[in-house]
């Protein structure tokens, strides 16, 4: 299904209160809910662990879709599957056996994201796309909400065509807004994580409007 999905990133959201957030996001339309788990080590800044995602769980009706900015990944893989998490995204700067943590992700019964950092190239996960159901294309340096678009679109062009008719979601991440999504999507990204745009540091007012505009791309 290549139809455009809106994932908005709960990092974004009311930390007292998710269960109200995550709820104001779904009924708003969200496809599926981003959540990201950054370690204060591959990162520079710390969020959510395995309890807290399985929390956020209980809340979920669409798709939980997970992604570490966390190294090393493979010791984590099943609490992040107990937790609930629908889809686990891992980096590839994450660890020097990505092909390995992408079949581990799988065997926990998960769908299986590798995610690039902005100065990675596409051919990096050229030889992983059998063993991915997603790959999240970082628009901005991950770490921190908030940031401004770098522009990847010849890069999501690259993989759209290594990927050719394989099921993989392109997703991406960083600085999405009704201004950035449109080009993304033109060069065949078909999940748009949005932080900072749907929520406005704390509010999801205008999260209806964002979704609408989104979705008429
Ligand atoms: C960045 C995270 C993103 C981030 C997006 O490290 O992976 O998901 O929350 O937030 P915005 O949309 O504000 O760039
Ligand atoms: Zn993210």
């Amino acid at each position: 299904d290549r139809s455009v999905k809106i994932a908005p990133s709960i990092l974004s959201a009311d930390f007292a209160d998710f269960g109200r957030e995550i709820r104001a996001i779904e009924d708003q339309g969200a496809d599926w809910v981003h959540v990201d788990v950054m370690d204060g080590h591959f990162v520079p800044n710390l969020t959510f662990g395995p309890p807290a995602v399985k929390a956020f769980r209980r809340h979920v009706t669409t798709v939980m879709d997970v992604h570490l900015m966390i190294s090393p990944v493979d010791p984590y893989i099943d609490a992040y599957a107990e937790a609930g998490a629908d889809i686990l995204t891992a980096h590839v700067e994450a660890g020097a056996h990505t092909h390995r943590t992408l079949q581990a992700i799988r065997a926990a019964g998960m769908k299986a994201g590798v995610a690039l950092n902005p100065g990675t190239p596409a051919e990096a996960v050229e030889h992983l796309l059998d063993l991915a159901d997603l790959v999240c294309v970082m628009t901005v340096n991950p770490g921190f909400g908030g940031q401004r678009f770098i522009d990847m679109t010849e890069k999501v062009r690259r993989l759209r065509a290594m990927i050719g008719d394989r099921e993989v979601h392109i997703e991406i991440d960083g600085g999405v807004d009704t201004g950035t999504a449109r080009r993304v999507v033109e060069a065949g990204a078909d999940v748009l994580v949005a932080g900072s745009a749907v929520f406005r540091g704390g509010s999801v007012e205008d999260a209806s409007v964002y979704g609408r505009n989104i979705a008429a791309i």
